[in-house]
């Protein structure tokens, strides 16, 4: 018994930013920002939280699924920048869809988070305990960005996607998730300074610090091994994926890890000229953009694959 998406729904904040906004506020352009990254504009919540764009995408992801909130098992919320530090997302969601049965928790995997929660949900699924999950990858990162370090604060935008998943004879064909906590100082957010009046507050720690670079070759190396492995696992050849659906970080990784598959520019969708990176959202939000174009046909073999901070990977095959 494996995991099938039934599934997929996805909640953007109303406001929009573009590269040329942020050059009036910062020493930045259009160009660098579009030629480095493939970012043009992102969504960046005023009045939205992460539980709010967690619960509009849940409600249509129900709906596309034709599954009542009553009937989950659980909620899984993969984020970094939940709302509170308790009650967690997932509960927030729970209360207020009205899913009573569901237990809820949240994961902190960074960009990884929706794999990750979509391996929960398989290990749940497959092992008889629970038949029937919400799975969800949201961030509102514009709380968490240093808005002064013109290198993160243009790269990330905020929203919410999720996807309803039950047990089934096909879905999820073969999946490897991996950390490399060595080298999580690359890309950090130490959060919040400590209250304990004994203990002397170092400087402000709130904000994303990332060195670049390294992410970008832990990016270009790990994914595309990631991948292979999987694909060899489940003796799938890349020409035989209709789609990948990669973490939306920068679109010279998705080049890059394109053409190291040689798989075919057509088969790598990109949705950061948009979007921007939403971290634990984008794969989500970017399977429900294909879904709602019409684009997923049943029986497709489709890779999703996930990268970020801790550093964490995960990838998926899954067939729709
Ligand atoms: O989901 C989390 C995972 N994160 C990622 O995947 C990020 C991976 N890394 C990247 O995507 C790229 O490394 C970046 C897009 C972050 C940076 O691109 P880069 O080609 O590695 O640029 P760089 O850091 O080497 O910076 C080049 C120049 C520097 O100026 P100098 O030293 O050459 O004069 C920066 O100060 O670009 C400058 N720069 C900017 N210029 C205009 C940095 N940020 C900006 C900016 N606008 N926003």
């Amino acid at each position: 018994m494996t995991v099938r998406i039934l599934g997929t729904g996805s909640a953007l904040p109303q406001t929009t930013v573009t590269n040329d906004d942020l050059s009036k506020i910062m020493d930045t352009s259009d160009e660098w920002i579009r030629t480095r990254t493939g970012i043009g504009t992102r969504h960046l919540a005023k009045e939205e939280t992460t539980a709010s764009l967690s619960v509009e995408a849940a409600c249509r992801a129900l709906e596309n699924s034709g599954v009542s909130a009553q009937e989950l098992d659980f909620i899984i919320v993969g984020t970094v920048t939940g709302d509170n530090i308790t009650p967690s997302c997932a509960c927030t969601v729970q209360a207020a869809l009205g899913a009573d049965r569901a237990a809820a928790f949240d994961i902190n995997a960074a960009c990884s988070g929706f794999l990750f929660a979509l391996h929960t949900a398989y290990a749940y699924i497959h092992a008889g305990i629970y038949r029937t999950g919400l799975i969800i990858g949201a961030e509102v990162l514009s709380r968490i960005m240093d808005w002064t370090d013109r290198s993160t604060c243009v790269l990330f935008g905020d929203g919410a996607g999720a996807a309803v998943v039950r047990a089934d004879e096909t879905g999820l064909l073969g999946f490897e998730q991996g950390s490399d906590g060595e080298k999580g100082v690359v890309l950090s957010c130490p959060g919040r300074p400590n209250n304990n009046p004994l203990v002397s507050n170092p400087t402000d720690l709130r904000f994303v610090h990332m060195d670049g670079q390294e992410v970008y070759k832990f990016a270009v190396t790990t994914v595309p091994a990631s991948i292979a492995r999987v694909l060899e696992k489940t003796k799938t050849a890349p020409q035989d994926v209709r789609w990948f659906v990669l973490h939306q970080a920068n679109v010279r990784i998705i080049h890059s890890v394109e053409k190291r598959l040689k798989a075919g520019e057509e088969k790598f969708p990109v949705n950061l000229d948009h979007c921007a990176n939403t971290s634990a959202a984008s794969v989500p939000i970017l399977l429900d953009e294909m879904n709602q174009k019409g684009m997923l046909s049943r029986g497709d073999k489709i890779v999703l694959s996930g990268f970020g901070a801790g550093l964490t990977w995960g990838t998926a095959l899954l067939e729709w």
